[in-house]
């Protein structure tokens, strides 16, 4: 059964034709309205979460099929001692897909293991997002027309946020990418993905702690949260939380077709004044991410031979 638990579970190949089929959803609403007609999606989100869970589901439904789920851990049997293979097993009776977001990384993994249907990893702990890059993906292909030849500044906490740890694997299959990362010491990438993708690749990358001296090489400035709920003291989270804040200042170097992206939600770390200048792309990636899931949620169900 193929499901999708890392980014890279998917071809360069394959990515391509989610983009492609996303762009035709966008263009042709009408020719999918049924194609999952009958069908469910559960969603199963052991985490917090508003675009992910909810852009799913509006997936689902604008394909013409129908969703089920809950939307915290407390209001299902995991709240009695369930396994995580045990719930997998139980929602293939009801379900056709599952999308599940789980604190625990690798959780997904598990449940696909487990299930006899297709599970998307939603979000499992620090670890990877896959969705979200594909929704990122999309938007870079939208905003600056393909992959290669960028020059990509991630901001913020590179440690702990798993949507760039799954953007950086996908980005590294593409010529031409250079990364330049930019966080508090405390808050780098982790040395794995240095060695294991960046290093091992030969791409080109290089961290500072300076948004104001990184600004003029970027082509997207992708900002992110502090992921307070990862840190073991709060102490340390709120000294760091607030370590970069974009505001239209600090724009002032920057490319003038930058684009600006964000996974959501925000805290601090973009000024809402920023929102008015036509280089902030984050709520058009929002709506993306409903188009490239439609597209995602088609192919798995395709492929499982359920439509
Ligand atoms: C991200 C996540 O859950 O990792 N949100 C999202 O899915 N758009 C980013 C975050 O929570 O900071």
């Amino acid at each position: 059964m193929r499901s999708l638990i890392d980014i890279l579970d998917l071809t360069t190949e394959e990515i391509d034709e989610l983009i492609a089929t996303a762009e035709d959803i966008i263009a042709n609403p009408a020719d999918y309205a049924d194609c999952c007609r009958g069908k469910k999606l559960a969603t199963l989100f052991y985490e917090p979460s508003t675009r992910t869970r909810l852009s799913f589901e509006a997936a689902m439904i604008e394909l013409g099929g129908s969703v089920i789920g809950f939307s915290e851990a407390q209001s299902s049997s995991a709240a009695k001692g369930e396994s995580i293979a045990d719930t997998a097993r139980t929602i293939s009776c009801y379900a056709d897909i599952i999308a599940m977001r789980h604190p625990k990384e690798g959780a997904p993994y598990v449940a696909s293991l487990n299930a006899s249907i297709p599970v998307i990893n939603a979000g499992d702990g620090g670890h990877n997002h896959p969705t979200q890059t594909l929704t990122d993906l999309l938007t870079i292909k939208r905003e600056k027309g393909a992959f290669g030849g960028i020059t990509v500044g991630l901001c913020g906490d590179l440690k702990f946020g798993r949507t760039v740890h799954s953007l950086i694997s996908a980005m590294s299959r593409y010529d031409g990418v250079r990364f330049v990362l930019i966080s508090p010491e405390e808050l780098a990438l982790p040395s794995y993905i240095k060695r294991d993708v960046l290093e091992k690749k030969g791409i080109p990358y290089k961290q500072t702690s300076s948004l104001e001296e990184a600004m003029p090489e970027l082509d997207i400035l992708y900002m992110t949260r502090v992921q307070r709920e990862r840190f073991f003291n709060e102490e340390d989270y709120l000294r760091l939380k607030d370590s970069y804040i974009l505001d239209t200042k600090k724009l002032e170097g920057a490319k003038a077709d930058l684009c600006i992206m964000h996974p959501l939600p925000r805290v601090n770390e973009i000024a809402v004044s920023v929102d008015r200048d036509p280089r902030a792309c984050y709520f058009k990636q929002v709506l993306n991410g409903k188009y490239i899931r439609m597209a995602l949620i088609r192919k798995l169900l395709k492929e499982a031979g359920t439509i």
